[in-house]
């Protein structure tokens, strides 16, 4: 056997290699040091392992959105022309046919044409790759001057909203306009997820270790099935009934936070609530 000197310094060593499978025999002369010793190498490892893990999801997960994303957007631009020649179409159908009894059923063409044209607009405007134009910015000025946007223009009466900012969080790197909608995007989806009212609290805060902030946005509505969360990111999934979601608004918030160096994460459970967390690098 070895001394257990001898033996924690070579477990130390292979340690420092990057080899978390050494353990130390317990039954060494210093058992309680040795128990110690193998309790924290193995949450290393495990702790290792989730990471890695995680990271790997996130690859994929990025990896899988731009795919999409450059797709979607290449569809959007052949339906654009189409799409145009419909709207003048039927417009100078609509025009023609005024005093008829077809009127109507233009007029709804003309409606939905229009809906269309500007769905494939969002894409369009998306697959740009306008890069952001990062300012410094302070979050919690952009979440109180979006709120009050959002009271003035949405029917906000069924839910209470509370502000739980750090009044302490630095200035970031922000495109405002696009770090606001991706506010606008969660507070919305959060409002939908409540039809009988709720509450949607929103935090900030700052990790100083990490060089991070961030923004939660909790609700505690429907919450998301299980087998819905790896699709909320993707372009054109929604829940939502027809006419009611595009299924862009996540797609958008996602690859706007990415744009701006941070990441968005998602906690959710079915008839309790979803909270969806945005980081994004203080320099
Ligand atoms: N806070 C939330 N609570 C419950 N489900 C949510 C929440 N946020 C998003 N979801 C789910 O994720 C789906 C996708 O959201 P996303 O914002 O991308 O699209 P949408 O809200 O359906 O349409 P829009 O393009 O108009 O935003 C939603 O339809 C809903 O099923
Ligand atoms: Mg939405």
């Amino acid at each position: 056997m070895k001394s257990s000197s001898a033996a924690l310094i070579h477990a130390f060593e292979s340690v420092a290699r990057g080899d978390l499978s050494v353990r130390i025999d317990e039954e060494c002369e210093a058992p309680g040091l040795a128990r110690a010793f193998n309790a924290m190498i193995a949450s290393i490892g495990e702790r290792e392992y989730r990471q890695t893990e995680s990271a790997k999801e996130q690859i994929f997960q990025s990896e899988k959105l731009a795919s999409i994303g450059r797709l979607a957007s290449g569809i959007a631009h052949e339906l654009n022309n189409p799409l145009t020649g419909i709207l003048a179409y039927s417009s100078m159908m609509l025009e023609g046919m005024k005093d008829t009894q077809y009127a109507e059923d233009i007029k709804i063409i003309i409606d939905e044409t229009i809906r269309c044209r500007d769905i494939v607009r969002g894409l369009l405007d998306f697959s740009r790759e306008t890069h952001p134009e990062l300012r410094p910015a302070n979050l919690n000025h952009l979440i109180t001057e979006t709120l009050s946007i959002l009271e003035k223009t949405h029917s906000l009466s069924n839910v209470v909203v509370e502000k739980i900012l750090d009044d302490k969080i630095p200035a970031a790197g922000m495109d405002t306009n696009q770090m606001k909608s991706v506010i606008n995007n969660l507070v919305l989806n959060a409002v939908d997820a409540m039809p009988f009212g709720g509450t949607i609290k929103i935090r900030t805060g700052i990790d100083k270790k990490a060089g991070k902030i961030f923004m939660e946005v909790e609700d505690n509505g429907s919450g998301i099935k299980k087998e819905n969360i790896g699709l909320i990111f993707d372009p054109f999934f929604t829940s939502k009934d027809m006419g009611k979601g595009t299924g862009l608004g996540l797609f958008v918030t996602y690859n706007t936070v990415e744009r701006h160096g941070g990441a968005i994460k998602v906690q959710s459970e079915e008839g309790v609530g979803t909270t969806f967390t945005v980081e994004l690098p203080i320099k």
